[in-house]
């Protein structure tokens, strides 16, 4: 009945997982979510503000398909403040969350049976994006999930792509949650790399906006042409309202995100201390985003009521049911020895959370 692309198809786990621990929550069950992928922070007021300005002038119409220039403006200003990267307007497109503008970038540039190399473990969206427009996903192993790569690593990819003629996907979404070392954009390295680079990024995670939606990228001009030409026949402008939020978000002040890094670098350290101290878990220390991905392959085997734990599945089963916590499944981020977790939740939340999940390993047989 439905179309071949669907047969392959995965939902996405980390939303699923929310709105499991949302219907548990609602049953009355105290569950802790880990699987959040946003910010716990409210958005700040400054941006509020001026979508509540936006729909009481009646910037309340369709926009450019890829964004008023206003926004286009902002996000060459914003690329340019903090990476040194100059781009002119026709080289920017916004869409509706980042998620959306890396979808447009695979319509336009995968063909049917085209290679994609993705580092895994991976986020779970490029592999499923890559499969519905019948791109192969091909996973290059030994991304150190929550690294932040060095300028030298990023040469590497660089200039491999220009002398493959290969195009670079930049996903710089936690650009601005980067707390040890500094972040480089591949593109910034060279013009030759910054040709067939797209830089995408979001409003989501560095100015908590992940219901807004508003994602961008910049790039080569026949790209950015066709993502906003197929955005024209697909969804249109992102939400007026949203793109005026936007601009204050990338063009006004950016004092908030170095409160909230200071705050995700707190519960990052209370996090990874106490999964280490937790037998058969290994954590490595993330540098950057807000998630942490513990090695539980040091639980396989042992026993619960509800069976064996042979996989990483079974251990986040093992966690909701025993200790009432929320956490994804690494099997869907291309590594079946983990899970993952997101800091992105209050400290009294993650330490509680934390002495749960102590506890329920405690109770584990064998
Ligand atoms: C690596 C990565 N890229 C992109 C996104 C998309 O963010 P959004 O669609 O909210 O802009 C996310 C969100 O979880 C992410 O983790």
């Amino acid at each position: 009945m439905l179309a071949d692309r669907l047969a392959t198809l995965q939902p996405s786990p980390t939303l699923a997982m929310q709105a499991k621990a949302k219907a548990m929550r609602a049953q009355g069950i105290d569950v802790i979510s880990f699987g959040a992928g946003e910010p716990d922070f409210d958005t700040p007021r400054r941006i509020k503000d001026a979508a509540v300005r936006a729909i009481e002038s009646g910037q309340t119409k369709y926009t450019e398909v890829g964004g008023i220039p206003e926004l286009r403006a902002a996000v060459c200003q914003k690329l340019k403040r903090d990476l040194a990267l100059e781009y002119a307007p026709e080289e920017v497109t916004v869409s509706c969350g980042a998620k959306h503008t890396l979808y447009n970038i695979f319509m336009a540039l995968v063909n049917p049976g085209d290679e994609v190399l993705i580092p895994s473990p991976f986020w779970v969206s490029y592999p499923e994006q890559v499969q519905l427009l019948g791109g192969v996903p091909v996973p290059v192993v030994g991304n150190p999930t929550g690294a932040v790569f060095s300028a030298a690593a990023l040469r590497q990819v660089g200039e491999l792509a220009v002398e493959r003629s290969l195009w670079i996907v930049s996903d710089e979404c936690y650009e601005a949650l980067t707390y040890e070392g500094r972040h480089v954009s591949v593109a910034s390295l060279s013009p030759e790399i910054k040709a067939r680079t797209l830089v995408v990024n979001t409003c989501s995670k560095a100015y908590a906006m992940t219901g807004w939606r508003l994602g961008f990228a910049a790039g080569a001009r026949p790209i950015i042409k066709a993502m906003t030409d197929i955005q024209s026949q697909v969804t249109s402008n992102p939400t007026s309202i949203t793109q005026w939020a936007a601009v204050e978000a990338l063009a006004g002040p950016q004092d908030e995100i170095a409160k909230m890094v200071g705050e995700f670098d707190r519960r990052r350290r209370v996090m990874v201390e106490a999964l280490n101290a937790m037998p058969g878990i290994r954590c490595v220390t993330p540098k950057g985003a807000f998630y942490v991905f513990p090695n539980v392959s040091g639980l396989f085997g042992k026993r619960w009521k509800g069976g064996v734990l042979k996989g990483s599945a079974d251990v986040c089963a093992f966690l909701l049911d025993e200790a009432r916590i929320a956490t994804v499944a690494g099997v869907d981020f291309g590594s079946d020895a983990h899970i993952r977790l997101s800091y992105a939740t209050g400290l009294e939340t993650i330490k509680e959370g934390m002495s749960r999940m102590a506890a329920a390993l405690r109770k584990l047989d064998g």
